[in-house]
């Protein structure tokens, strides 16, 4: 009897790891951080072609710390994220935009020592809360270094 309420315990306990697995980024593992929807705006953006998407680019308390103070490289434990919708004219105002169906979040994780190999960057790129597949997580940190390395890998700047 024991042995069999051990067995069930340690079962779930697996597929409960198995599933939480499962919501991480390969390469990277990373997920989607909690209640990021509330988290503070770092700022907006727009891209034009091909995407035609409206961005923008969230921060946690410690992401929000350090664009305040000017600290670069970011400290570990900041998280940026990135929420993307397709670029539709409003239905009621012509000149107007609003965000249409969403598309991307994507997310990165500051961890110097785990993400050594990334400039101390883990990426996370989600659709409908799912994972991208490891392909599209193997461009993340070759644009992002490429393009803004005197700025930790981050593009975005604090929104005046
Ligand atoms: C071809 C270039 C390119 C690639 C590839 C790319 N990014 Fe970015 N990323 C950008 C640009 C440009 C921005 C600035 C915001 C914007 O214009 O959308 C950005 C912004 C971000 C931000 C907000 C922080 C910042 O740096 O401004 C996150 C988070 C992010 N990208 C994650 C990812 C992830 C995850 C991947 C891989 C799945 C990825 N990016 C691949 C160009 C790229």
């Amino acid at each position: 009897m024991k042995l069999r309420t051990l067995l069930t315990c340690c079962a779930l306990a697996a597929s409960g790891a198995a599933l939480a697995d499962s919501a991480v980024s390969p390469i990277y593992g990373v997920s989607l951080p909690d209640g990021y929807r509330h988290w503070e705006l770092i700022a907006p953006a727009v891209e034009a072609a091909p995407l035609n998407e409206l961005r923008t680019v969230l921060g946690n308390d410690k992401a929000i710390q350090a664009y305040q103070s000017g600290q670069v490289p970011f400290p570990d434990g900041t998280v940026l994220v990135k929420l993307a919708w397709k670029h539709v004219p409003s239905p009621e105002f012509d000149p107007a935009s609003i965000p249409g169906a969403a598309t991307t979040v994507q997310v990165m994780v500051k961890d110097a020592k785990r993400y050594a190999a990334t400039g101390g960057w883990g990426f996370g790129r989600f659709i409908n809360g799912k994972p991208a597949d490891e392909a599209q997580h193997q461009t993340c940190f070759a644009c992002h270094q490429a393009k803004v390395q005197n700025h930790d890998y981050v593009f975005t700047r604090f929104a005046p």
